[in-house]
């Protein structure tokens, strides 16, 4: 079989699609455009903020698009643009144009904190977004202000109106459910999708590198269920998201989701990698392993070297994620440079 190694590019990408050692399949590639942040949410970042990288430390277009190629050629269907915050990035909507001139590619999207929605939703559209989901975690402005440590509640509010109007329907709302922070607000955030096309996803906190995690600050999954069922009837979609567990609620125009990769985990069904703003990829989100590409990419490395470079990279990840005692040592990195 080592022969297939010397098929000619692209014959031997098409021949072996991005399988790691448990099987599992990857075709779902989030690619993080920059570590930088218009906020500073307690949660993601530390509060005095990460060093952020250099321009020159950063993958351009150019070298986005080529490696955002080649993973198209090995399967990956669904292009996922994080952060940072994606949409600080000078020129984003002329990414997401080259992205989307990419055969084979069916979902551009993005994850976004909604604070340029106001400015960028209608362009973002136009360039060929396809989905977009939005992180906001208190739907009350001063609590808004001591997660995210900025003053720009009004600004995500109005961003989630304009990225509906643009056309992003239904559109996912994040919501970090943390304890005796924003978790009397599960009703609140239901109620805010009765009439709107919005799919509420509500996610168990995970620990990262100077997020202040502690295991009494989750909201297990079936606690925030059991709230939500004393007011409201649940009836479970059959979707084919592997990741969260979706609802419907009777009239209702949005739809109530759980993410649970704490207390009820999904690594069996994990389909994604990720390429870092410093053109590092890394095969798990909980696990620090990462093979950097930026270095063969500035010195003339060919396609075929850099396939095999990827293929090395999935060959790293591991079955699922370690217990949470373990998580919280692992020199893993902020979750302000990974994008979630
Ligand atoms: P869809 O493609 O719309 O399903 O979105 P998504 O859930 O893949 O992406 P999004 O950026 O909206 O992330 C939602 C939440 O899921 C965030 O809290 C992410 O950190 C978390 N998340 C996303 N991907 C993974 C993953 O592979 N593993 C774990 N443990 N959490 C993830
Ligand atoms: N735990 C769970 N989700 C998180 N996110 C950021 N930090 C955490 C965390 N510690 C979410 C953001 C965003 C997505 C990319 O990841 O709210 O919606
Ligand atoms: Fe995939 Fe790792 Fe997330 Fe599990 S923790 S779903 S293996 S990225």
């Amino acid at each position: 079989m080592a022969a297939t190694n010397l098929l000619p590019y692209p014959a031997a990408t098409a021949l072996h699609p991005l399988m790691d050692r448990f099987g599992r399949r990857h075709t779902y590639l989030r690619i993080s455009v920059t570590d930088r942040c218009n906020l500073r949410c307690v949660y993601c970042m530390p509060p005095q903020g990460i060093e952020w990288k250099a321009r020159a430390q950063i993958l351009s277009f150019e070298e986005i698009v080529r490696v955002a190629r080649l993973f198209v050629e090995m399967g990956v269907d669904k292009i996922r643009l994080t952060g940072g915050e994606p949409t600080i990035r000078h020129n984003i909507t002329r990414l997401v144009e080259q992205l989307a001139a990419l055969p084979g590619l069916k979902t551009i999207a993005m994850t976004t904190n909604g604070v340029l929605l106001m400015e960028k939703a209608r362009a973002l559209k136009s360039a060929g977004l396809t989905r977009l989901n939005v992180s906001l975690d208190t739907l009350r402005k001063e609590r808004f202000e001591k997660i995210t440590l900025r003053t720009k509640f009004d600004h995500v509010m109005a961003g989630i109106e304009a990225a509906l109007d643009a056309g992003f329907q239904p559109l996912k709302l994040n919501v970090v459910a943390m304890k005796d922070f924003n978790d009397d607000e599960l009703l609140d955030f239901v109620e805010f999708v009765r009439n709107r096309p919005i799919n509420v996803r509500f996610i168990e906190f995970m620990p990262f590198k100077g997020n202040g995690w502690k295991p009494t600050g989750i909201v297990p999954f079936a606690d925030m269920k059991r709230t939500i069922e004393e007011r409201y009837s649940l009836l479970p979609l059959e979707t084919s998201a592997a990741v969260a567990k979706d609802f419907s609620i009777k009239g209702f125009a949005g739809t109530v989701s759980f993410i649970s990769p704490m207390t009820a985990e999904f690594c069996e069904f994990c389909t994604r990698l990720r390429l870092i703003a410093d053109g590092s990829i890394k095969s798990c989100l909980l696990f620090p392993s990462e093979v950097n590409l930026r270095d063969a990419l500035r010195d003339g490395t060919d396609d075929c070297e850099l396939v095999e470079m990827i293929r090395n990279a999935v060959q790293l990840k591991m079955e699922g994620h370690s217990a949470m005692a373990e998580l919280t040592t692992m020199d893993n990195r902020h979750m302000v440079e990974m994008g979630g």
